[in-house]
């Protein structure tokens, strides 16, 4: 279905699959390319820049905007996750009027059936979020193909905030021979250092303050990296943390950035990361920063 105004032009904004997937054909040209950014709504500053990423590199941009139930594996944090479709639409037609939206219902998605693929990602599933975050991962592979397999993009777009779903993304296009590049984007952080994140929107203007925190024990984990281990510094930041009275430490974990498992024994020809989970008040905030 498409949004019309004859006065003021606006973008086009599709709720169902059907009228979608005619549009993109009826514009598509052989050589045009399609470039998409999937997202949960409550946009910021940070989904903004994949979008203009995403306009400068192709033909045409298309946004889904959906919470996807089945990535939830805490009913609260799916009933509190916030949407703010009205919000998002201006956001989106004040960025570019040029941009394709899709806002599907859950039955659009799921056609009644509100389950999870089972997949296979070589044990980056298994790890931080998939050890914390049961079935969340199966719950991204499901609508993430499905979402390619409506919109067939030739490129999609990423943050690296979520740097254990862009690795399941990509193996996930890998294993099913999708022919989609998955591109990975730099995360946004508020002036502070908090990664940018649509939970952000449920924090106390305190709390978002007090976030500067995660930012700030990467950034020294990073430093204590260089001459530590990976054992020593896990320990101090979660000893540092036992010391917040408001933010608890879900997981700390240095990890190889390819197969996301924790490293044991550093090597100089591995690449390293560190990923972070906190709770404030429930609400569920994740950082990750480069080693090396
Ligand atoms: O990162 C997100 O916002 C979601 O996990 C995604 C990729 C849109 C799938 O629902």
């Amino acid at each position: 279905m498409f949004a019309l105004n004859l006065n003021k032009r606006t973008m086009p904004i599709f709720y169902g699959k059907a009228a979608l997937i005619d549009y993109l054909k009826s514009i598509k040209t052989q050589n045009s390319t399609i470039g998409f950014v999937p997202t949960m709504g409550a946009l910021h500053q940070g989904h903004l820049s994949l979008m203009q990423q995403s306009l400068a590199e192709n033909d045409t941009t298309v946004v889904s905007i959906f919470v996807n139930p089945t990535q939830f594996n805490n009913s609260e944090d799916l009933s509190k996750y916030p949407r703010t479709l009205e919000a998002d639409i201006a956001k989106i037609n004040g960025l570019s009027t040029d941009i394709v939206l899709y806002a599907p219902s859950v039955d659009d998605i799921y056609d009644g059936k509100v389950l999870s693929q089972a997949f296979d990602f070589d044990g980056l599933e298994n790890q931080m979020e998939g050890k914390f975050r049961p079935g969340h991962f199966d719950g991204v592979g499901t609508i993430v193909k499905r979402l390619f397999e409506i919109v067939t993009p030739t490129n999609a777009y990423f943050g690296e905030k979520d740097f254990q779903q862009l690795q399941i993304v990509k193996k996930m296009v890998k294993k099913n021979k999708l022919e989609v590049n998955v591109i990975g984007c730099a995360i946004f952080r508020e002036s502070n250092g908090l990664a940018m994140s649509s939970r952000n929107e449920r924090l106390t203007a305190q709390q978002r303050a007090d976030g500067s925190l995660i930012l700030k024990t990467l950034n020294h984990a990073k430093e204590k990296f260089k001459t530590n281990s990976a054992t020593a510094v896990t320990q101090w930041v979660e000893k540092s943390f036992s010391a917040s009275t408001s933010f608890e430490l879900e997981y700390f974990q240095i990890a190889d950035e390819t197969t996301l498992r924790p490293c044991l024994r550093k090597s100089s020809t591995k690449k390293y990361r560190a990923f972070i989970a906190v709770t404030v008040n429930n609400i569920r905030l994740i950082d990750t920063i480069s080693l090396n």
